[in-house]
């Protein structure tokens, strides 16, 4: 059977999250001829950056917070909706054939199995199964179901050979030096402590959790700069490259 891969496409690697929907057509262009050109078949879910997390913050929507603001759901799914478009046109520009879908068309079919199956059978047919961060409905109300949290679904669902996080830093360091980490034990990882501008939001802590979880698995993660592409192409085929690797 072929190499699968699942692919994270942080937020802030294809959007500029300075400015209002910007979108970085060179940078997820260069990562999908990447993708494209490489012999493992890849399963890819993006983030929001500056669609949507930035409409999503105007209306108090959070992945830990709660809004029943019909407004805030609509406006925060429209700029998901706008971004993946423009995600998978770029993808195709670069020869992919991308199919689109909602995360929550895996929890449609009501068995893990069911759900690999159907990913099998559009990787088979030569389609890349493209996903994003979405707007769920829970008891409380509507939240937001973050990318990396579909990574760690998307890899208790295929199993795949890695997940390979796509990021605007190139990889994980320790607190109060700069020295990227080559090679980290999840268990180690989750002790780790961080610098603040590594952990501002809470979003690489999070990550990281998400990380040490699909890591815990047996899947291994690699944490990779989406700025540098041959250095995501060669974390994308298994080669040595320059970043961080999360091993069980
Ligand atoms: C956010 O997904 C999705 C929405 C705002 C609806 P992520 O949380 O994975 O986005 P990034 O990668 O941090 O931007």
């Amino acid at each position: 059977m072929a190499r699968i891969v699942v692919v994270k496409l942080g937020g802030s690697v294809i959007t500029d999250k300075t400015k209002e929907f910007a979108y970085r057509q060179d940078v997820v262009s260069a990562l999908a001829e990447e993708i494209a050109g490489s012999d493992v078949q890849t399963v890819v879910v993006h983030g929001g950056g500056s669609f949507g997390h930035s409409v999503a913050v105007k209306y108090g929507l959070a992945s830990s917070s709660f809004t029943k603001s019909p407004e805030g759901v609509w406006q925060t799914r429209s700029a998901m909706f706008d971004l993946n478009s423009m995600v998978c046109r770029t993808m195709a520009e670069s020869k992919l054939r991308p199919y689109p879908f909602s995360p929550f068309n895996i929890l449609s079919f009501g068995s893990m199995k069911s759900s690999r199956l159907w990913l099998l059978g559009l990787l088979k047919l030569g389609l890349t199964p493209v996903t994003f961060g979405d707007v769920v409905l829970e008891k409380r109300g509507f939240t937001i179901l973050s990318g990396d949290t579909i990574a760690f679904e998307l890899s208790r669902i295929l199993k795949p050979e890695r997940c390979i996080f796509a990021m605007d830093v190139d990889g994980i360091h320790e607190k109060d030096s700069s020295v990227i980490i080559p090679e980290i034990n999840y268990k180690k990882l989750s002790r780790l402590s961080f610098n603040s501008s590594q952990d501002a939001t809470g979003g690489m802590r999070k990550k990281i959790q998400m990380a040490a979880k699909i890591a815990a698995m047996g899947v291994e993660v690699r944490f990779v700069s989406g700025y540098r592409r041959n250095e995501f192409a060669k974390a994308l085929k298994g080669e040595d490259f320059y970043g961080t690797k999360i091993v069980r």
